[in-house]
């Protein structure tokens, strides 16, 4: 049985999503949801399902990105984690912790990477008149938003979106994506995931 560790900084659907898929013949379970936000909405939601929280406020740390990363890798050690899944972690970590969990940190970005690594993706896929959108599983490596892409999932671009409608469907279909890339990822099968 794999270990699953969450990451998340929000409300954390895709963490509940994730969360939710390892039950039964699932080969992987969750051990930890952590977080940067002490008041991040998810952490509650984790308890609620049975799962130990961590919260290690990256405030404190101020710039000094090291010194918070080793106080948050603490419960992530003691947790024993075999994979680490991102969810909404809006903190970029170091090259020093991507290498640790290289080969076996996964990311969602709700985009269709390589387009629009970084923030405000939904604007930019509308600023561009894109005719469609979608999300993207990946290896966490230490180019942003770059690594070997592990599923993507495509939804339309509808007339008279904004940004929030087009989150929201894009949202919901990162539920449908990540926990499918997970699956996958857990039985040790890398091919992508292809999602409409
Ligand atoms: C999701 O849309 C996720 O793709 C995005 O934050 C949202 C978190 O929602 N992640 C990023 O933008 C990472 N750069 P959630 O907390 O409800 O899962």
């Amino acid at each position: 049985m794999k270990r699953v560790a969450i990451l998340i900084s929000g409300g954390g659907s895709n963490m509940v999503a994730l969360v939710e898929s390892m039950t039964g013949d699932h080969p992987a379970r969750a051990v930890l949801v952590a977080s940067n936000d002490p008041g991040a909405g998810g952490l509650a939601k984790a308890r609620a399902m049975g799962i130990a929280t961590a919260a290690v406020d990256h405030r404190p740390f101020g710039r000094d990105r090291a010194a918070f990363e080793a106080a948050l890798l603490e419960p992530i050690l003691a947790a024993r984690p075999d994979i680490l899944c991102l969810a909404g972690f809006m903190r970029v970590l170091t090259p020093g912790l991507v290498q640790r969990f290289a080969g076996r940190m996964l990311n969602i970005h709700p985009s269709l990477l390589p387009k629009y690594p970084g923030l405000h993706t939904h604007q930019r896929a509308l600023d561009a008149g894109d005719a469609e959108a979608g999300c993207t599983v990946h290896e966490v490596t230490a180019d942003l938003d770059a690594g070997p892409i592990l599923g993507q999932a495509r939804v339309p671009v509808l007339p008279g979106d904004s940004a929030d409608t087009l989150a929201a469907r894009v949202l919901a279909a990162e539920h449908r994506l990540y926990p499918a890339v997970l699956r996958r990822f857990a039985e040790g099968d890398r091919n992508p995931v292809l999602l409409d």
